[in-house]
């Protein structure tokens, strides 16, 4: 289990580990854009990764080719659909205010 706490609202929930950000973020009834249901494609999951990144499942071709294309990507930036959870570290994440991957 990893505590994930979601940036701005600063809600903590518990998580499993292999489970997705995007999951996890849904599951704490927050709302984040996930336009291609979780395929890589669409890029509207984008988030930042504040801490904990080496909690997360690495960075895939396929996410690594979407977030290039993305506007306002960063060090911090995955895709909240490919990220997964190993339950070793806890994790706080920021959710994008602004309309990015489209
Ligand atoms: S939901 Fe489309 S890339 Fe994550």
């Amino acid at each position: 289990m990893s505590l994930l706490t979601i940036m701005p609202s600063g809600k903590s929930i518990e998580v499993g580990e292999g489970t997705s950000l995007l999951a996890a973020i849904l599951a704490a009834d927050e709302s984040i854009n996930h336009k291609c249901d979780g395929n890589a494609s669409c890029g509207t999951c984008h988030i930042f990764v504040q801490e904990g990144r080496k909690g997360l499942s690495k960075i895939s071709r396929e996410e690594n080719e979407k977030l290039d294309s993305i506007v306002g990507v960063g060090s911090k930036s995955r895709l909240a659909c490919q990220a997964k959870i190993l339950g070793t570290e806890n994790i706080k994440v920021e959710l994008l205010g602004f309309g990015s991957g489209f």
